[in-house]
């Protein structure tokens, strides 16, 4: 059946599209933190659809929003009409943003969400100019593209911005690894005010940086390294886009947005991914003085529409009455402590990284420190063949990585901490 399917898919998508694992699976069903596949194996999800299945599968109080809206007959009205569940929501995360006089656009995805902080930030400031992160990934629209600093992510050249490069907080390698955090920070601030110097007309828009950098393998700055370039950029008027993607709505464990870690507030937040649980939903909040910086109409026909956004009131309800923060901070300790103390040790595995639960492996040829994606798919695919879905990621494919739903329980943590452990081992070659 599934070879079938598999034949079918690469007979008609496109083949940069990939698929995981050696024999790809179909997932049919999901109950909380465990779905099963078309051969009926059942599996602990880790990754949550690239954690876009923030609170879990099947969650009543989610699908009895969804179906209340569904009853209504309207599914979809466009933007053009009130629509209360769209103005709820946007109170609701206007509030949690922490920026003042906040207003939030909703689009159906990430990408859109960046393409319109950077529609908006470059317009209000005047300039095409903005300054990126190595190793980050934004999206796949041509302005998202490039301020993506991946190459195995970024299709083509073509770039609507001139975007100058600042380094991303990697301890593994690069220049800036191995000194201590607060080198770091300094080394990453005297790089902006070269950069600025060097490498633009001064006029600089907006600096666009991930708190942790999802597809670049969960690689994250020391605390208050935002808070050092955010100095810089408020002499020169520049203004700061968080993207929140995979780090907001409380996944760090120690705060509701990645950026919070930092004690900066930013001018504008991309938010996607998790708060629709799988429904398509996403947009950015800012200040209003920059979020309203189109100076002609600009709508999206889809973006926040009364399914998505029931969908999303849902998610913040549940998120907050349950404290999934709380728990993605203990839970999250469960699996990172576990990893350091039973795999941290190995000469394969350079660092055990991340917040709450968004955590990464990266694993390095014993040595001379080389990336080793081939023993990273090994454990990749030994995990799943345990009974755990795992993602993969970082700049040379050798970072895994979790963000398993919120919801997360310590004896499910455990559970998946314990097939990790031993795919770990296998892989290494280490004796059980
Ligand atoms: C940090 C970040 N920004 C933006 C995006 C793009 O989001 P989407 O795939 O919904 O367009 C992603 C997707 O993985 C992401 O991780």
């Amino acid at each position: 059946m599934t070879d079938d399917l598999l034949a079918r898919h690469r007979a008609v998508l496109p083949s940069w599209m990939p698929l995981y694992y050696a024999e790809p699976i179909e997932l049919v069903s999901g109950s909380g933190r465990r779905v099963t596949d078309a051969q009926g194996r059942s599996y602990l999800d880790f990754f949550g659809g690239v954690l876009t299945n923030m609170i879990g599968y099947d969650i009543p109080e989610i699908r009895e929003a969804v179906e209340r809206q569904l009853a209504t007959g309207i599914v979809h009205t466009s933007t053009l009409y009130l629509i209360r569940q769209q103005v709820e929501l946007a109170e609701k995360i206007a509030e949690r943003s922490g920026i003042p006089d906040a207003r939030v656009f909703f689009t159906n995805s990430g990408t859109e969400a960046n393409e319109a902080a950077l529609l908006v930030a470059t317009n209000h400031r005047r300039s095409h100019q903005i300054l990126a992160v190595r190793n980050s990934y934004h999206g796949r629209s041509y302005a998202a593209m490039g301020v993506t600093g991946n190459r195995t992510w970024s299709a083509s050249g073509l770039n609507p911005l001139q975007v100058a490069w600042l380094h991303s907080g990697d301890r593994v390698r690069g220049l800036l690894a191995r000194l201590s955090a607060d080198q770091q920070v300094d080394a990453a601030v005297e790089d902006l005010r070269e950069v600025l110097a060097t490498q633009t007309a001064g006029d600089v828009a907006a600096l666009i940086a991930e708190p942790i950098q999802g597809v670049g393998g969960f690689v994250h700055p020391p605390d208050g390294l935002f808070a050092g370039w955010k100095k810089v950029l408020d002499e020169h008027g520049i203004l700061f886009i968080a993207d929140e993607v995979q780090t907001g709505w409380g996944r760090t464990g120690e705060h509701f947005w990645g950026y919070q870690a930092h004690g900066v507030t930013p001018d504008l937040l991309t938010f996607a991914k998790g708060v629709g649980n799988g429904f398509a939903l996403a947009g950015v909040v800012g200040r209003a003085e920059v979020l309203q910086a189109v100076p002609a109409i600009s709508f999206s026909t889809f973006g926040g529409n009364p399914i998505s956004t029931a969908a999303g009131n849902a998610v913040l309800d549940y998120l907050t009455a349950h404290d999934l923060q709380a728990n993605a901070a203990r839970v999250g300790a469960i699996l990172a402590d576990g990893l350091r103390s039973a795999v941290g040790g190995l000469d394969c595995v350079a660092e055990v990284r991340g917040k709450g639960l968004m955590l990464g492996v990266e694993f390095v040829r014993p040595g001379g420190g080389e990336p080793d994606p081939a023993l990273t798919n090994s454990v990749f695919e030994a995990a799943r063949e345990g009974g755990l879905l795992t993602g993969k990621g970082g700049l040379y494919g050798n970072v895994l990585r979790m963000g398993p739903p919120l919801t997360l329980t310590e004896e499910e943590a455990r559970e998946g901490l314990a097939i990790l452990v031993d795919a770990i081992r296998a892989a290494a070659g280490v004796a059980a």
